[in-house]
């Protein structure tokens, strides 16, 4: 057995994600008992977004989305509801108007992307998630690149993690099936040793199978102590992981709820989930 933190409850659904501290990968710098944020505040909070792309209208419209500590947050809605704008918005890639984003109660509205990552924020974007003619192995050291200590023991873990990228380490990224894709994509973003992690449709274009075993390595991520702030097209079964979950409908909130609750919501079921 390895002491790989992403190991431990491999393969257990069970949906009540703990922080156990045992995470080498950013626990300890999710205890609350360390936060410098506001008692009940999520770690990371786009709070009443509105904004657009440069002198463009308005796409978001007080779009507020949350990461708790611990917890899995997953972001659905329909095709152009505005959820990759609004995870671009927290990730400091399109102006916000109004509202604000917090990350562990400090005011990150205006850092650009590349101080949002030093401040602990990893993100998987919906498109170009990866470097195609680059290996596997340099597309991880790639996302390292913040890292002035040695980030091997974090590439192990991200290869114990995901066992196929060790396999096929030396192999152009872009040779790889979509599901092997996206683990380059979330191996990526996890060598940074993010505090937060924020995947974009992690699961676009995999079979059934794949999106379940993708979403079983998200919810062992999610136990090491990072949280996941996550938009989803499969509703239903990301609903069934997620331990909150916003529906966005043309750039607002919807609904908002824990995934069981949505997943139980006569209207969101008639309107997202066909019944
Ligand atoms: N780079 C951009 N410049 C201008 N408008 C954009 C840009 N990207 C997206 N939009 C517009 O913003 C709106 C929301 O798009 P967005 O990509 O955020 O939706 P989405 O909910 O992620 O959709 P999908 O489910 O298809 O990924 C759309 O009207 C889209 O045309
Ligand atoms: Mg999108």
């Amino acid at each position: 057995m390895s002491d790989n933190p992403y190991q431990n409850d491999r393969g257990n659904k069970d949906r009540s994600i703990t922080k156990d501290g045992g995470g080498t990968l950013s626990a300890a710098q999710n205890d609350p008992r360390q936060s410098t944020g506001q008692k009940g505040e999520p770690f990371l909070i786009g709070d009443a977004m509105t904004g657009g792309y440069g002198k463009g209208p308005d796409i978001l419209h007080g779009c507020t989305i949350a990461a708790e500590r611990g917890e899995i947050a997953v972001i659905v809605g329909p095709n152009g509801a505005g959820k990759s704008t609004a995870m671009k918005a927290v990730f400091g890639m399109l102006n916000v108007n109004q509202g604000a984003v917090r990350l562990d109660g400090e005011d990150i509205t205006h850092l650009s992307p590349q101080e949002r990552v030093v401040k602990g924020m990893g993100f998987v974007p919906q498109t170009s998630n990866i470097f195609t003619s680059m290996t596997v192995e340099e597309n991880l050291e790639m996302g390292a690149f913040i890292r002035r200590d040695d980030f091997r023991d974090t590439m192990t873990q991200v290869y114990d993690l995901f066992p196929i990228l060790k396999e096929k380490r030396n192999q152009a990224a872009g040779e790889l099936s979509g599901g092997q894709r996206q683990q380059v994509a979330v191996g990526r973003a996890l060598m940074t040793k993010p505090k937060v992690l924020m995947l974009d449709e992690p699961t676009a274009g995999v079979s059934p199978i794949v999106m379940d075993e993708l979403f079983d390595r998200i919810i062992e991520v999610a136990r090491t102590g990072i949280p996941i702030l996550m938009v989803e097209q499969n509703a239903r079964q990301a609903l069934e992981i997620a331990d909150k979950a916003y529906v966005l409908v043309q750039g607002r909130n919807a609904h908002t709820g824990t995934g069981k609750e949505l997943l139980a919501d006569q209207e969101v079921r008639r309107s997202f989930l066909g019944g």
